[in-house]
């Protein structure tokens, strides 16, 4: 549970605002490289941390990323022309370059203001199939970190978002968050033959209902355990943290189920058993983008590839590039009559994003009551508390990596016997195993 002033600093992201402050020395996807195809092609306006900006690729494919409001007289950027390296506002011709320099002024002549003046900008790379921004004090940029699908072919990087309407630390949180996936996702795990499981005293059938879902690839035994209290280790790193979902396997020869979750701040995470992470990117603090940036076979990857796939059926409105996520009515007769659990088609992320958005707009975390299954949500706070703290006294905030490859950066899930570290399954991962306490409750 946090103070109400605790929870407002975690949540809130504006400019100025101690989170605001603490995002704005990382890295930060704010687009898709797909919405900009071309050079010269139609500008986009992106929302991110409660900002407004315009994104465009000028004649020699460079990408600009600008405040959106012109600074003569406001209008916006988005109606603008993008031609002849750069692009121009609407009402009164004024041209900007793709490092905010003022090119032209067509109603005023005989100045020198344009050299003096320049348009706010910010740095962009290219990777992973999204647009990256770094929108903090030129003098602090961190590393671009080179996570491992930089410079993958765009064909083998499967890039999705969806725009969730709540706070962004509801969609991070339960990106981090391994008791639920047991429970919330019970459909899920039928579909992929998980076969009976308990939930309490609720005995659920396991007979797959939502046939159409999209679910990674089926396995002999995907999910290995029916302990629904998994124990959390977790363990600092250069990026962050890792932590363990440590479970009783189900085949009753005392080994262990694991599953690790790879937290990269602040706010990646690389899911247990996928080989890719999902970035939750506040726009504003009501309404968040959820990344998702996967390697997959060649051929099978794109931001259209993975916009089309099985989950636009039910998460995005008929409409072209609506990535606004929308939950489909959920199913109370199946739930009745014990062929679903949680009663909504479309898996995982459905399941997720009704849980998630059912908080409401910003979650008040004076009233929640946390379990020690919830010990990386803890610790999740903790290094973001502590990160605004120390940018607050002018040193670098955690999990910069200076340093670290983070190509190295993984997930994992298996079944090992009880004496195994979990830290062996992603010895790529580890930074500070030496010495750093393992907490465990
Ligand atoms: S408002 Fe943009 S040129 Fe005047
Ligand atoms: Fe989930």
């Amino acid at each position: 549970m946090l103070t109400p002033e605790e929870n407002e600093a975690l949540c809130r992201v504006g400019p100025g605002t101690p989170m605001g402050t603490l995002l704005r020395r990382y890295w930060v996807p704010a687009f898709q490289l797909a919405d900009l195809p071309g050079p010269d092609c139609a500008p986009i306006k992106v929302t991110i941390l409660g900002e407004n900006f315009v994104a465009f690729r000028d004649t020699q494919g460079r990408i600009g990323f600008l405040d959106e409001l012109c600074p003569h007289r406001g209008a916006s950027l988005v109606l603008g022309r993008v031609e002849d390296c750069g692009i121009r506002c609407l009402y009164h011709g004024w041209k900007y370059a793709v490092d905010g320099t003022i090119l032209e002024t067509p109603n005023l002549t005989g100045s020198r203001f344009t050299e003096r003046v320049k348009h706010g900008s910010y740095p962009v790379k290219e990777s992973g199939g999204l647009g990256w921004v770094y929108l903090g004090p030129p003098d602090t940029a961190p590393p671009f970190p080179i996570f491992r699908w930089d410079g993958a072919p765009a064909d083998e990087v499967a890039v999705s978002e969806m725009i969730m309407d709540c706070n962004w630390m509801q969609v991070l949180e339960g990106s981090i968050d391994s008791s639920h996936v047991g429970v919330l996702h019970l459909d899920t795990l039928a579909v992929m033959g998980a076969g009976p499981r308990n939930v309490g005293s609720f005995e659920f059938a396991g007979d797959p209902w939502d046939h159409d879902m999209p679910t990674p690839p089926r396995g002999d035994n995907p999910w290995p355990s029916h302990d629904n209290a998994p124990v959390i280790e977790v363990e600092d790193t250069p990026f962050g943290f890792h932590y363990a979902a440590v479970r009783e396997a189900a085949d009753g020869s005392g080994s262990k189920y694991v599953r690790i979750t790879a937290f990269v701040m602040p706010y990646t995470a690389f899911v247990g058993g996928s080989n890719g992470a999902v970035i939750v990117v506040p726009r504003d603090d009501h309404t968040c983008s959820s990344f998702g940036i996967f390697m997959v076979p060649k051929g099978r990857g794109g931001s259209a590839a993975a916009n089309r796939t099985g989950i636009d059926r039910s998460i995005w409105g008929p409409e072209p590039g609506n990535r606004r996520m929308r939950i489909p009515p959920q199913d109370r007769e199946a739930m009745a009559n014990g062929q679903s659990f949680a009663g909504f088609r479309g898996g995982n992320r459905v399941q997720d994003g009704a849980v998630q958005m059912s908080s409401g707009p910003l979650y008040d975390r004076a009233k929640e009551h946390l379990v020690p299954a919830d010990l990386a949500i803890i610790r999740l706070r903790r290094v973001l508390a502590d990160s605004i703290r120390l940018v607050d006294e002018g040193k670098p905030p955690l999990g910069l990596g200076v340093g670290y490859d983070f190509a190295r950066v993984t997930a994992a899930s298996a079944t090992i016997d009880a004496e195994t570290p979990w830290q062996d399954l992603v010895a790529g991962n580890l930074g500070t195993r030496e010495g750093t306490a393992r907490i465990s409750t």
